[in-house]
């Protein structure tokens, strides 16, 4: 076996079918169930979940169930807030979120039923708290109470609500919608992929949840949208300068970064080579907040480094690059911006989960060996 017998990181192979998401390169597109993203964008998120969920947009009636549902299962349960307490303050919070889903699962008395409407039932759960999870530690952690989940409140209102105490601006709103939309699902990524090889094992779905937060957690994947905010603080933000001379200060950091083989957050990507199909979406919300927040002087920054990534080395940035400046405009705390990566990318997971049980073949790819030669005691 020679190294190009080797995929490493599986770059480039195919391990399956899917009919929940379509991404292509060639195109810049990406479709939920045959659907651009982009248009999507316009729904409210609850509807992208059932869709992903059940394939089809929903029906009124289905609609009506679904919110119904949701909303009378929003509230933290007292033994789930017991479990976060327990947990330090500076633990990260994704851990928080990962702990939380394995607490649920070993708590849930249909932990191990596999049919279809069980697991439904278990994603509709799990999309209905993980606001309450989210928003809870952010508080816990500001030494703050939790707030009780508004039942007049669609899902975006009432997430912003949890967090902040307040209802949003509809512009805020919007914002977070169309993150929440963009995160949602994405085909085999690094954690959807986990969440496939668990089901592969006929393992629970709480399980598989769970090892696919571990998996989201790290920067290069979903755990980027927070390192992104890391590099604008370090470069930082200042008052009353010029775009021209925050752009100048963004290429020299750039340019010192890459001097030192440093991996940038919130650039390249997998599978897109010339562009994140998501970005000009996500990036139109970011600067609606820029301006809903006066906040233009971010801009010459976020450009800067743009520009100076794509003259270096022709990488674009990725959705982590707009999402990330967008959650610190709406005042969340940096380490909350993957948790509310989670609360989306729920729906695009246990899509799989459904997809990958329906047809299951235990993931088990084989490994070339390079180690010592056979010896013996
Ligand atoms: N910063 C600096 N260089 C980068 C880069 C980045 N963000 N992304 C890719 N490159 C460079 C690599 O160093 C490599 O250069 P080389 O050929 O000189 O070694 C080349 O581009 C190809 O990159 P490669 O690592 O093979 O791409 P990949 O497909 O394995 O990696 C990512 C994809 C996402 C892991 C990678 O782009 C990355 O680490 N990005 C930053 C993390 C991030 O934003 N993740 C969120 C993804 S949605």
């Amino acid at each position: 076996m020679t190294d190009k017998d080797v995929a490493k990181g599986l770059a480039g192979v195919v391990a399956d079918y899917t009919a929940i998401s379509k991404v292509n390169a060639q195109t810049n597109s990406l479709l939920y169930r045959g659907y651009p993203v982009q248009e999507l964008a316009t729904l409210p998120f609850e509807q992208v979940a059932l869709l992903l969920w059940n394939g089809e947009l929903p029906t009124d009636e289905q609609l009506a169930e679904f919110t119904a549902f949701e909303r009378s299962h929003r509230a933290l349960p007292p033994a789930l807030k017991a479990v976060i307490d327990a947990l330090p303050l500076d633990s990260h919070p994704m851990d928080v979120c990962r702990t939380a889903v394995s607490f649920l699962g070993a708590c849930h008395p249909e932990s191990e039923d596999s049919a279809p409407e069980a697991e439904l039932g278990k994603a509709w759960e799990l999309f209905a708290v993980m606001p309450a999870v989210v928003c809870y530690d952010q508080r816990r952690r500001r030494g703050q109470e939790l707030l009780e989940p508004r039942d007049d409140l669609d899902y975006c209102d009432n997430f912003l609500y949890m967090a902040f105490g307040q209802v949003p601006a509809p512009e805020v709103k919007t914002a977070f919608n169309v993150s929440m939309v963009m995160y949602a699902e994405h085909s085999f990524n690094a954690s959807t992929f986990t969440a496939r090889v668990i089901t592969s094992s006929l393992s629970d779905l709480h399980s598989a949840v769970t090892g696919a937060i571990g998996a989201l957690k790290g920067p290069l994947h979903g755990g980027a949208n927070e390192a992104v905010q890391h590099t604008f603080d370090e470069i930082g933000v200042i008052a009353g300068e010029s775009q021209a001379a925050a752009k100048a200060r963004a290429k020299e950091w750039m340019e010192a970064a890459l001097a030192q083989k440093k991996k940038i957050m919130g650039f390249g990507h997998r599978v897109y080579k010339n562009g994140d199909s998501r970005v000009p979406t996500m990036q139109k919300s970011f600067f609606d907040m820029v301006q809903y927040y006066d906040r233009s002087d971010v801009i010459g920054l976020y450009q800067g480094l743009a520009e100076a990534m794509d003259e270096a080395k022709g990488i674009k940035p990725n959705l982590d690059y707009p999402a990330g400046p967008t959650y610190h405009l709406m005042g969340f705390d940096t380490p909350t911006f993957t948790p509310i990566f989670v609360a989306s990318r729920l729906t695009g997971w246990t899509a799989h989960i459904l997809e990958q049980r329906a047809a299951n073949s235990l993931i088990r790819p084989l490994s070339a060996y390079r180690g010592v030669d056979e010896r013996h005691l």
